[in-house]
């Protein structure tokens, strides 16, 4: 499948067959995200990849897993990121979606459902998985088996404002 294709096929999945993911699936999601590109080249996503039971208990405890058998907790750590001169900007949330984004995308080439995740409760999470405070919890994406119909990658037509109330050229 070509990139643009696997972009548009992608949705966002709630809910998840029980089955997990492999182990080999897994290590290349998490590959994807490691090459993934930062701010000069800082990489300070710091991943926590939740695949026990107990673990996904304790975190459906600050958020919804959907029943997903992975859910990946990406943070940052906003100290090793790189600051913009100008204006003191720290881009390590920026690092970190990127690296999501890219697990995201590799998730579903290999046929796997995905959800990205902002609505969760930052601190309920930190205690759980004993995230220190110098790191920042930034997304959680969950991982698995879809079970439901899936939505037509046809549907961004749509779904999607048209590239002119995006884009404009200069
Ligand atoms: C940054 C970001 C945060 C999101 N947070 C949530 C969330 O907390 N819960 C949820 O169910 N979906 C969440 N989503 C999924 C979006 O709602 C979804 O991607 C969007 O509605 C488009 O639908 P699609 O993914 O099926 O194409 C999030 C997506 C992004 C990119």
């Amino acid at each position: 499948m070509d990139f643009l294709q696997i972009a548009k096929s992608r949705y966002s999945v709630r809910k998840y067959k029980d089955m997990p993911v492999e182990k080999e699936k897994l290590d290349k999601i998490l590959e994807a995200g490691r090459v993934a590109p930062t701010g000069v080249n800082a990489q300070p996503q710091r991943i926590i990849a939740v695949t026990s039971r107990e673990g996904l208990e304790k975190l459906g405890k600050g958020a919804k897993t959907f029943n997903a058998p992975v859910v990946l907790i990406v943070c940052t750590d906003k100290d090793s990121a790189w600051v913009r001169p100008a204006d003191g900007k720290n881009i390590a949330e920026i690092d970190a979606s990127i690296v999501t984004d890219h697990m995201m995308l590799q998730a579903t080439e290999l046929g796997l459902g995905t959800v990205w995740m902002c609505w969760f409760k930052p601190d309920v999470i930190r205690e759980e998985f004993n995230i220190p405070n110098s790191y920042e919890i930034v997304n959680l994406l969950a991982v698995g088996y879809a079970d439901c119909e899936p939505l037509s990658a046809d549907r961004h037509g749509e779904m999607r404002k048209r590239i002119d109330e995006t884009v404009t050229y200069a």
